[in-house]
């Protein structure tokens, strides 16, 4: 029997993904670790861990894990790591490889309404600005958020991660690299503003988004709608609604005043699922499906 194990069980994400791997189709054998526990030798690991915890692990793991799927953002601009969303580039896994990235929670929401678009549109430049859920900062912030007098009550707080020397903060810059990279798109602009707001779950995007071509509207909404665990919704959805859901969800897609090749709208998804546990889950299915 194939064995699977959570690192980071008792975090956010890996509490999340142990109900997801429930769904899991093919037999295999669930093993969880805490930070004390010593990791025996397995045929996937998922690391729900931060980025020096999975730095630490992937060395340590090496000879004894088949495939490494890091959760953190350590590794995923590394050429050789995939930085895989099953529904957009399964293939970028191979035989070859052993460490597989997912990647940042927001960008996953981004990227799963541009992929479908591209079958009819050239995209050129994206900007986004995101409304970000407490719980995307991990259960210390969700402890913080909850505390009387938190900066984070009431309030919406645009810093996340660190700011760099260009300006920008390392979630902003995630928004970018990650996009091109995820979409095999490394000219395409994105212009990314990230704000943490006072929801406990479920992330939101407003996206401005320009094509070469003209868009038709209810083409847009037929590829969206085509394509898997993402909706369009005639109605304003808020990502009190959403959350605990796998559908990533867009509304509000209107056509610009000015410009026909230019649209904007709103999407809202849950964080914890399709931006972390359910494409883990995914990833472990493929991993499991067409690797071991
Ligand atoms: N939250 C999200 O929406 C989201 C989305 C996408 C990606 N991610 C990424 O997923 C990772 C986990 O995020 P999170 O929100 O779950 O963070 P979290 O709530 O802080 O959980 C991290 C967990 O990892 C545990 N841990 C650290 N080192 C360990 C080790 N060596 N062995 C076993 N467990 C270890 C911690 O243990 P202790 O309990 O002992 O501290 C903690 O329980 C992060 O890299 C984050 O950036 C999160």
């Amino acid at each position: 029997m194939k064995t699977v194990g959570i690192v980071g069980i008792n975090g956010m994400v890996g509490q999340k993904l142990l109900a997801q791997l429930k769904q899991v189709k093919t037999p295999f054998e669930l093993k969880t670790f805490g930070r004390q526990d010593t990791i025996p030798a397995l045929d996937i690991a998922v690391l729900c861990t931060d980025n020096a915890d999975s730095v630490r692990l992937v060395s340590e793991l090496k000879d004894r894990v088949k495939f490494i799927v890091d959760m953190s953002a350590q590794f995923r601009q590394e050429p050789n790591v995939p930085l895989v969303i099953p529904e957009i580039n399964p293939g970028a896994i191979t035989e070859a490889s052993h460490l597989i990235a997912s990647p940042n929670c927001t960008t996953t929401g981004l990227v799963m309404t541009l992929k479908p678009l591209l079958a009819h549109y050239t995209l050129t430049e994206v900007f986004f600005c995101s409304y970000q859920a407490i719980s995307g900062g991990g259960k210390k912030l969700l402890e913080q958020f909850r505390t009387p007098g938190s900066l984070y009550e009431n309030n919406c707080v645009p810093l996340i991660g660190s700011i760099q020397e260009n300006g920008f903060t390392s979630e902003e810059l995630k928004g970018l690299y990650e996009t091109r990279k995820i979409l095999d798109l490394p000219h395409i602009k994105v212009y990314p503003h990230t704000v943490r707001v006072a929801v406990e779950n479920a992330h939101s995007l407003g996206v401005t988004l320009k094509a070469k071509e003209n868009f038709d509207l209810s083409q847009v909404k037929k590829l969206w709608n085509n394509f898997p665990n993402l909706k369009y919704s005639e109605d304003v959805l808020t990502p009190k609604q959403v959350s605990g859901q796998e559908t990533t969800y867009a509304c509000r897609l209107r056509r610009d005043t000015e410009e026909p090749n230019i649209i904007h709208y709103f999407v809202t998804f849950d964080n914890l699922l399709k931006g972390a546990s359910m494409n883990a889950r995914q990833i472990v299915e493929l991993l499991l499906e067409k690797f071991l």
